[in-house]
């Protein structure tokens, strides 16, 4: 696909690409995602080709109601009572059903599969539309920033890629990522919902899956999000950088953005990639990035800093 691709202007007509097994991004409340029929093997395909993947890495799966869903796992009590949590920025890591039509390279030839259901009204009637289950990782070439605008997508694939737009995402992270074992919630990946809020609303606790632990969700623990400048982490800025400020920011006479003036770690998360977006653009060797709070939204944040300061492959 390297024709300049013609955006959709509504839903149905995006669900008629995905049903001709076509590649189309949309829009989710977490970051835009680079969506495919997941049981039309070619398709699924065609995402990894597109964001150059080096090598397969499983896909979320996006259902349009627990119905769907079901259709894909096996849901224990405990996993149902996770998913009352769906819609939400929250995907489910469950064993597969087997023969659930979904392709395998989908699944990457797992027995799990990762799955969730987007809160956000364009995404729930596209998959309603297409009527089948779509895979969408995010809808930016491989190791590059997540998209939260569709501007960023066709900028990421050089228009190559056909777009629905539905406006900037409201979280501005990727899914809280969660493993549903027979006893105790795990989770693989902090995302756009804190772990202390799915504590709180399910009445469970969480564990965390520790960091040099086997590859729990594969492809998470390598360099990603990266801009193409240098990070420099819970620092101030200096001459010649560009800054990342949180909170009450110090004077600086260079390109600046402030992910919440407020200090609110919301405000900070849905700014956090259309931000490095922005000072990355401005095309200095090096991001200076504040001190950000390791609490609440917190976590999700300062996990993308890393991977985005983390040494390049
Ligand atoms: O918010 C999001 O989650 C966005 C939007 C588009 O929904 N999607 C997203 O997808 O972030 P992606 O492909 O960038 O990240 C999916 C992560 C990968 O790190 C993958 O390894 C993990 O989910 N994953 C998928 N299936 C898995 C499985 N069966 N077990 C463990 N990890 C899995
Ligand atoms: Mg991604």
């Amino acid at each position: 696909m390297t024709e300049p691709a013609v955006d959709p202007r509504t839903v149905t007509e995006a669900a008629a690409l995905l049903r001709a097994g076509r590649l189309c991004a949309f829009p989710t409340e977490t970051v835009y995602g680079l969506g495919a029929d997941a049981t039309d093997a070619d398709a699924v395909l065609a995402i990894y080709e597109t964001k150059g993947r080096p090598r397969f890495n499983p896909l979320i799966i996006h259902c349009a109601d627990l119905a769907m869903a079901e259709a894909l796992a096996e849901f224990s009590p405990l996993a149902r009572r996770v998913a009352s949590l769906w819609p939400g920025s929250l995907t489910l890591v469950l064993p597969a059903k087997k023969g659930n039509g979904l392709a395998d390279v989908a699944m990457a030839g797992l027995d799990s599969v990762a799955i969730r259901v987007p809160d956000h009204a364009l995404a729930l009637e596209l998959i309603a539309a297409v009527g089948r289950p779509l895979a969408a990782p995010s809808a930016n070439p491989s190791g590059r920033l997540s998209p939260t605008t569709a501007e960023q997508v066709r900028q990421g694939f050089g228009g190559t890629v056909p777009v629905l737009d539905g406006g900037p995402c409201r979280a501005g992270v990727e899914s809280t990522i969660i493993r549903v074992e027979s006893e105790r919630l795990v989770q693989l990946r902090a995302g756009a919902v804190a772990r202390a809020e799915i504590e709180r609303r399910l009445g469970l606790a969480v564990a965390v899956a520790e960091k040099s632990a086997a590859v729990a969700a594969p492809g998470m623990l390598a360099s990603h999000y990266a801009p193409n400048a240098q990070m420099r982490l819970n620092a101030a800025p200096r001459d010649g950088e560009a800054y990342l400020a949180f909170g009450a920011a110090p004077d600086f006479d260079g390109v600046t953005r402030n992910l919440s003036p407020a200090a609110d770690l919301h405000e900070a998360a849905r700014n956090l990639f259309a931000m490095l977006h922005e000072l990355d653009a401005a095309g200095v060797g090096v991001i200076a990035v504040a001190p950000i709070p390791e609490e609440g939204l917190g976590e999700a944040i300062n996990d993308r800093l890393q991977r985005a300061a983390a040494p390049r492959d």
